[in-house]
């Protein structure tokens, strides 16, 4: 596996968007990344990992997607103490709701949230939040 997995869900291509532009954002800052979803990688992949970027749009009634990332994320909260986390999603009529969830969820497994408290889009990702997820990879390439 590459420096760092950005592992995602995307039903429509708005994270996956942001996804591979946090990707792009980590090789520009000179560290490898592996832009790859969720359903094809396990949770035990990542054990290894010292930085996990994890992304999931809105889902349910501001959740996660139900049949690949809350059995994925449920799994990693076994293991997610002293890591750090980077958070991405997109969503649409919510405010925002499903990604503070997520990140108390890392937190309360004992992850530190890195790039804020999860970064979130709406709808699909314009110039500026490209430029953010851009930011999001640098950042996450230099920890
Ligand atoms: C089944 C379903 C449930 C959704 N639930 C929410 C929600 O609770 N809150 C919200 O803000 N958006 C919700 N959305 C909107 C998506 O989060 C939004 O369309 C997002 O851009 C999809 O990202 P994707 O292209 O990566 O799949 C939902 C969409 C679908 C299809």
């Amino acid at each position: 596996m590459s420096d760092i997995c950005v592992a995602y869900w995307s039903g429509t291509g708005n994270t996956e968007a942001m996804a591979q532009a946090i990707g792009a954002g980590i090789t520009a800052a000179g560290k490898s990344a592996d832009v790859v979803p969720m359903e094809t990688i396990s949770p035990a992949d990542l054990k290894d990992q010292a930085v996990w970027v994890l992304g999931c749009p809105a889902m349910g009634a501001e959740e996660l997607e139900d049949g690949t990332v809350e059995p994925f994320v449920s799994e990693l909260e076994g293991f997610a103490s002293g890591k750090k986390v980077a958070l991405f999603g997109s969503y649409d009529w919510g405010d925002g709701e499903w990604m503070r969830t997520w990140a108390e969820r890392m937190e309360q497994a004992g992850a530190q949230i890195v790039g804020g408290e999860g970064l979130i889009c709406h709808g699909t990702p314009g110039a500026d939040a490209i430029d953010e997820c851009e930011s999001l990879g640098r950042e996450v390439a230099g920890l």
